[in-house]
């Protein structure tokens, strides 16, 4: 099978993380529970995972990395760990539903109101966020702006530079990097992003179960879940230091070292990763384009991400004759982002997503080419 769902999850991971992986479940203790050298060993490949991402992604400091198991996580610990009564949040159209859903939980139970900014643009590929529709929603008690660094619907990239320029100080900036993490170079620090959440199984190369969150010193998330952690356990409250205060519970020692291997393979490569998927991107447009019967939902993009409809066949139904008459696997219908779509107009029949890795290659993107001709002369 051809697989070009990689924005759902990495369908393909460099063998340093498969050999860490396999290795961390042949010989494993529990990192951090326990003093005997076996634990030791494993805590301290914990801590070096903490160092690399804080490292790749400038971030505010080792202990202001927590592991979380997926991005969703991540950003429910931004979100419901941060916000306090009476705050006011701005968020966009771009979103997928693991930042809309909780910010809807916590309107609902009177804890903030939010403002979403809608999208503008010459038309459906080029449509964005523009920082001064963010700066028109601003209120005086606007406390974050969550953002994604780019849409998994259609690989759009808002601008996060801009979009920082033109807020307050005191307000924060949480960054979604469920797609853009590993795809694009987010420096925490020099952008202002304030809270980064990261899904660890698509572009940073890890496996599924990791996921992280950084932050800054303004950030201070609570808990939201509550146990052990290895630390002060004579005490019946969770530890007020990070990344503890966060971490209750055993982390999943092969996902953080899948982690460990992920970034270690991005800091090696991820240039060329990034021009790799925009080669891909672009020569499939540029191909798409020419095909009768389709339109196209994206611009290049080095997250890898395409998106276009048929004419007359839906979304869906265009994935599961791929799936099941050409062996290529791509994702169809609505991508947990309702937003975007009715924003694209796509909200009816939803949209095919193809999604590349830079394992992928051009033959395989003309195989896909040659399928989508033959399904739309059925
Ligand atoms: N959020 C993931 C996707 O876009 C699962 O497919």
């Amino acid at each position: 099978m051809i697989y070009f769902d990689n924005a759902a999850t990495g369908g393909r991971k460099p063998d340093q993380v498969l050999t860490a992986v396999a290795s961390s479940i042949k010989v494993c203790a529990n990192p951090g529970r326990s003093g005997h050298q076996l634990s030791l060993s494993c805590a301290n490949l914990v801590h070096a995972c903490r160092g690399a991402l804080n490292e790749y992604f400038n971030g505010y400091g080792v202990d202001k990395v927590v592991f979380t198991k997926n991005c969703t996580e991540a950003l429910n610990i931004a979100l419901l760990g941060v916000l306090k009564k009476g705050d006011h949040v701005v968020t966009t159209c771009m979103e997928h539903n693991s930042v809309l859903r909780p910010l809807e939980f916590l309107k609902n139970i009177g804890t903030i109101e939010y403002d979403v900014c809608p999208l503008r643009g010459d038309d459906e590929r080029s449509k964005n966020i523009h920082p001064e529709d963010i700066l028109a929603l601003i209120k005086p008690n606007t406390r974050l702006i969550a953002v994604t660094a780019a849409s998994n619907v259609n690989g759009a990239i808002p601008n996060l530079e801009a979009i920082r320029a033109v807020l307050p100080k005191r307000v924060l900036l949480l960054c979604d990097g469920a797609q853009g993490g590993g795809h694009l170079p987010i420096n925490m620090q020099k952008t202002g992003v304030d809270l980064l959440a990261l899904a660890g199984h698509k572009g940073m190369l890890g496996i599924q179960g990791s996921g992280a969150l950084l932050f800054s010193d303004r950030a201070e998330p609570s808990p939201l879940l509550f146990g052990g952690t290895g630390s002060m356990s004579v005490s019946l409250q969770m530890p007020d230091f990070y990344p503890d205060a966060l971490e209750a519970g055993t982390l999943s020692f092969p996902a953080v070292l899948s982690l460990l291997e992920g970034v270690r393979y991005l800091t090696v490569h991820d240039r060329q990763i990034r021009s790799r998927l925009t080669m891909l991107t672009a020569c499939f447009l540029k191909k798409l384009r020419l095909l009768r019967g389709y339109e196209c939902y994206s611009l290049p993009n080095p997250c890898g991400i395409v998106a276009f409809k048929h004419q007359r066949l839906p979304s869906e139904h265009i994935a599961e004759l791929l799936s099941n008459s050409f062996h290529i696997a791509v994702r169809g219908g609505l991508h947990c982002a309702p937003l975007m779509h009715e924003a694209l107009g796509s909200l009816d029949g939803g949209l095919v997503r193809v999604s590349f890795s830079h394992f992928n290659s051009e033959p395989e993107g003309d195989e896909l080419i040659y399928a989508l001709e033959k399904i739309d002369a059925m």
